[in-house]
């Protein structure tokens, strides 16, 4: 299937039993920074993906499969979902989503989908520990699980090592689970990079602020309302900030700053 060009925006795809349709209208294309991860961690993400995609003779070369997995794991919140739907757009890629704990997905259609996806797309698949049935679940637990038409672990491998293509494959995973996954989902060649995208640092604070509020002091702002919400020691997501702030619209700075107590109460 030949992805349709439009310019400046991404085309989501959703599965619709066993192929890709465009979802919605194509969107415009979420600035990358926009997305504001901890230092580095988007170059690192970026770069990565770059390199890849000019490379293809690279890897016809060694016979090696034309692919890159990447992992995104964390807290629920932090970003995962946007910024990969960002990449897409700065990388002119469409983005294929399927979640994993969809009822119904089963390995044949996920098989399926993941070979017929459009070309210069990302393939994104949330959610990837629902493969996984929990060593602590009882047979019963286990026999109901494995009856709702899930799809199963060696299914999920099977899949991966499939997608091959001459055109680059990018496939990127999320999951709040890290430690719920089996190490061969991880090994190199299912995922080459794997990078944890967690609670804010007091430098994503201060980004944000800076994105949401442009008055002429808004940089000595962020640092004291990034002092401020550290000083709690309570985990916070960007997403509890973006909530935050959305609520303070018209607020001054002033009450920005001393009202973070509520951030956790949104
Ligand atoms: N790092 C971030 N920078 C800017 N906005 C963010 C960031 N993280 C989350 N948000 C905002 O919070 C909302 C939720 O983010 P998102 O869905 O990307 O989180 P997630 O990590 O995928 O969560 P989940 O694990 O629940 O799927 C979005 O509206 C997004 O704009
Ligand atoms: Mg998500």
């Amino acid at each position: 299937m030949a992805l349709k060009k439009h310019e400046g925006k991404t085309v989501m795809y959703t599965a619709m039993g066993s192929e890709w349709r465009p979802f919605g209208h194509p969107r415009k294309r979420r600035p990358i920074n926009s997305v504001v991860l901890d230092q580095g961690v988007s170059e690192r993400i970026l770069r990565d993906c770059k390199e890849f995609i000019s490379n293809p003779t690279w890897y016809m070369d060694r016979g090696i499969p034309y692919r890159r997995g990447y992992l995104l794991h964390g807290p629920p919140g932090c970003g995962k979902s946007s910024y990969i739907t960002a990449l897409a757009g700065e990388l002119e890629f469409g983005i294929c989503v399927l979640n994993l704990s969809e009822r119904g997905l089963t390995d044949d259609r996920l098989n399926h989908l993941l070979s017929m996806a459009p070309v210069q797309s990302i393939i994104l698949l949330e959610d990837i520990d629902a493969a996984f049935v929990s060593r602590e679940d009882t047979p019963v637990q286990k026999a109901a699980y494995e009856g709702l038409n899930r799809v199963t672990f060696s299914g999920l491998l099977n899949c991966l090592d499939g997608v091959a293509s001459t055109e680059a494959r990018i496939v990127f995973m999320t999951t709040n689970y890290l430690e719920r996954l089996d190490p061969a989902l991880i090994r190199p060649g299912r995922v080459d990079l794997k990078e944890y995208i967690g609670w804010c640092s007091p430098y994503q604070i201060e980004q944000m602020y800076l994105r949401f509020y442009k008055n002429g002091n808004a940089r000595t702002e962020a640092l004291e309302f990034a002092k401020r919400v550290m000083s709690f020691n309570k985990n916070i997501s960007p997403a509890q900030i973006q909530g935050y702030f959305m609520f303070h619209k018209q607020a001054t700075p002033k009450d920005v700053i001393e009202n973070t107590k509520l951030l956790w109460e949104l």
